[in-house]
């Protein structure tokens, strides 16, 4: 059966939104008509994606001045300098204080086209279109934007919600599945952090997901997305529980940026850091040697690594590791689960114990 579109809400008061799901949604001229206010549109997307859609979101946008940037496609292209062509095409063009820009890619799109919709003459409308599983099921929702800088991954942003999410599923048809799988290890994240029956349902329905059956993908969407409203409506700018959230990826992020942005997926930093913390937890006494092996077992049946990249020793990873958000005067604090469906933020864990799971993957390494 072909899934109807559903609707969510992210309740944030006067920036509350709506994320709309289903197939079909990026030529609905009626979405995109509903949250923008102005006449005139930039779509920012990438040479991979433009081909694909730019079209179709042209054709739905009709009526309004529309104009678009493409951007270079890779993680390696989220730099200040790259951001600034969307200026130039913006201010090329006369876009003033009314327009809207569109987001139409990935996570990388999504978070710089979001970044300049938040700078552009202070604060200009936003609309995500989401194109991979993972930008639907997180990246696209709750106002993290930004940028990479050589010295670590998305250190330079800021908080700007969308006037609307609208995630089309039946774009998740042409994407590769190296990237699907990396999409997966964010829905597995919150079936860890808080969803412990999504977590069983994921047991049963990865193969599903893996070959892209449509109802099970709506359903991993929505419910992912549904989670991570409920926790960016209790605490849109991370002054706590949001940063479960980031399970997995102190680890990933350390691995992206030490790998060299692009050559890590983000998704599959996050997947290994998972693996990661769930061994420090372990360690910790706040997981079962099943529970942890349920964890390292559904990342690798989703395609994903299960450890760290050999080339990155322990010390390298611990300087890595030091350039993190969530470090608080220079301590450095992880997302760790405490069981299946339940994971906490804490700085209160045994170094030794850190210091013995960087090890361990160096031995397994070898
Ligand atoms: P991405 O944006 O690089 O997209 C992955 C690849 O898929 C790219 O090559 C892209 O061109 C291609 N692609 C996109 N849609 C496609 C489609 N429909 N068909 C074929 N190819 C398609 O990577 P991503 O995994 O979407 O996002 C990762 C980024 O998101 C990272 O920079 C990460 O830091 C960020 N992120 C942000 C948040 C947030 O809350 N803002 C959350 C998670 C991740
Ligand atoms: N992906 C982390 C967050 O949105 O907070």
């Amino acid at each position: 059966m072909q899934p109807t579109t559903q609707t969510l809400h992210v309740d944030l008061g006067e920036r509350s939104y709506p994320i709309y799901i289903g197939p079909g949604l990026l030529g609905e001229a009626e979405l995109y008509r509903r949250h923008i206010p102005g006449q005139q549109v930039m779509v920012v997307s990438n040479e991979t994606v433009a081909p694909l859609y730019l079209e179709q979101v042209l054709t739905a946008l009709k009526g309004f001045q529309t104009s678009s940037v493409i951007l270079p496609d890779g993680e390696q292209f989220k730099t200040l300098e790259i951001w600034n062509r969307i200026f130039d095409a913006l201010l090329a063009q006369h876009f003033d204080r009314r327009c809207t820009i569109v987001a139409l890619g990935g996570g990388v799109i999504g978070d710089m086209a979001g970044f300049a919709a938040a700078a552009y003459q202070r604060g200009v409308h936003f609309i995500q279109v989401p194109t991979t599983l993972l930008a639907q099921v997180d990246s696209s929702v709750g106002g993290k934007t930004g940028l990479n800088h050589a010295l670590g991954k998305n250190m330079i942003g800021a908080f700007y919600q969308p006037r609307c999410v609208i995630a089309d599923t039946e774009t998740l048809n042409t994407l590769e599945d190296r990237q699907l799988a990396a999409g997966l290890a964010e829905v597995i994240k919150y079936g860890l952090i808080t969803d412990a029956a999504f977590f069983a349902w994921l047991e049963q329905h990865l193969d599903a997901l893996l070959n892209r059956d449509i109802e099970a993908l709506s359903y991993a969407i929505a419910r992912s997305c549904q989670n991570k409203a409920r926790i960016v409506a209790a605490d849109e700018l991370e002054a706590g529980q949001r940063a479960l959230l980031n399970l997995g990826h102190t680890f990933g992020h350390a691995i992206e940026t030490g790998v060299g942005y692009g050559d890590w997926l983000h998704g599959e930093g996050v997947g290994a850091g998972i693996c990661m913390a769930a061994s420090l937890s372990q360690k910790q006494g706040w997981l079962t040697s099943d529970e942890k092996g349920r964890i390292v077992a559904i990342i690798k049946r989703a395609g994903l690594p299960v450890e760290p990249p050999s080339s990155l020793t322990p010390e390298r990873f611990i300087a890595l590791m030091s350039v993190d958000k969530k470090v608080v005067d220079g301590h450095l604090r992880l997302v760790l689960p405490q069981g299946i469906g339940k994971s906490v933020v804490t700085g209160d864990f045994n170094h030794d114990h850190l210091n013995a799971t960087l090890n361990e993957y160096r031995r397994a390494n070898r």
